[in-house]
């Protein structure tokens, strides 16, 4: 297996897009949850705000395309690992065309476009958990075996496992990488039942960090320069209990970002931007 991939967290741009006034009606959602378009967009460009000025990436922002009410969720439209990029073939059909312009700003970043193409296989990114050592893919409603067959193929370094996600969205509705080795998840049957399932599959030996709410489970690790371990996890608001586990880690610069509107959703803070990382040109 893969020992920890150089420069694991290490990030230079993010592909972000606009939240559209169709997300308020027409976001797919579990749960029926009235949303305000205005407030989501607000979170969003605070979201945005973030990364930019606080962690200095180079952001492209995409526009909102109303047509396509779920398309702030840009993780879902590609995995990016090293330079290759997975443009997937969404599980949910009103999402698919997303994808089109993820396909065309990844190009234009240099990045090598591997296309999801088989009409069997879907896959969403937020069932896609990158550990720096290897891939668990969440087998969902959104994602299937087919998914996780292409993007084992597309990403040859690293070995991939299946989890069976029981409940919520995605894989990544109770789990995230909070750092190298370190698998945030949450404290409910279902999300530790599938870390168990992710341990069972693996060589390594992750440290867990079990916050109390599954959802709050999903943060944005990242390592810059300047900067070490940084953490944008969600905000005491949302998750007291859990953001006080956060606040335990040591040697991290932590960012509470709201995601209270998007939540609605079923939108975690992984699913609002593609990170890449592009060696600087000589
Ligand atoms: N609203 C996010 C999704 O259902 O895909």
């Amino acid at each position: 297996m893969a020992g920890l991939m150089a420069g694991f967290g290490h990030y230079t741009h993010a592909v972000v897009r606009g939240v559209p006034q169709s997300l308020a009606g027409d976001a797919l959602r579990i749960n029926q949850a009235e949303v305000d378009a205005g407030a989501a967009q607000k979170e969003h460009h605070a979201y945005v705000d973030v990364l930019k000025r606080r962690l200095g990436l180079e952001v492209v922002e995409l526009p909102a395309d109303e047509s396509l009410p779920d398309c702030v969720f840009v993780e879902d439209a590609a995995v990016v690992c090293g330079d290759t990029a997975l443009i997937t073939r969404p599980g949910a059909e009103s999402r698919r065309k997303e994808t089109e312009l993820m396909k065309d700003t990844l190009k234009n970043l240099n990045l090598n476009i591997v296309e999801m193409t088989d009409e069997t296989a879907i896959l969403d990114g937020g069932d896609v958990l990158f550990t720096g050592r290897e891939f668990f893919v969440g087998l969902s409603k959104r994602t299937n075996q087919r998914g996780a067959e292409i993007l084992a193929d597309a990403f040859k370094d690293y070995a991939v496992s299946t989890v069976p996600v029981l409940e919520g969205l995605h894989l990544k509705s109770f789990c995230s990488m909070a750092g190298p080795g370190l698998i945030a998840i949450g404290a409910s049957e279902p999300a530790q039942k599938a870390l168990k399932i992710m341990q069972q599959m693996s060589d390594h030996r992750y440290d867990k960090l079990t916050v109390p709410d599954d959802l709050g489970a999903n943060c944005v690790y990242m390592n810059l320069p300047d900067m070490g371990h940084v953490l944008l996890h969600p905000t005491a608001e949302e998750f007291p209990e859990t953001v006080k586990v956060y606040e335990k880690l040591k040697d991290y610069t932590l960012i509470p970002v709201s995601n209270a509107e998007k939540v609605k959703v079923d939108g975690a803070l992984t699913c609002c931007s593609v990170l890449i990382y592009k060696k600087p040109s000589i």
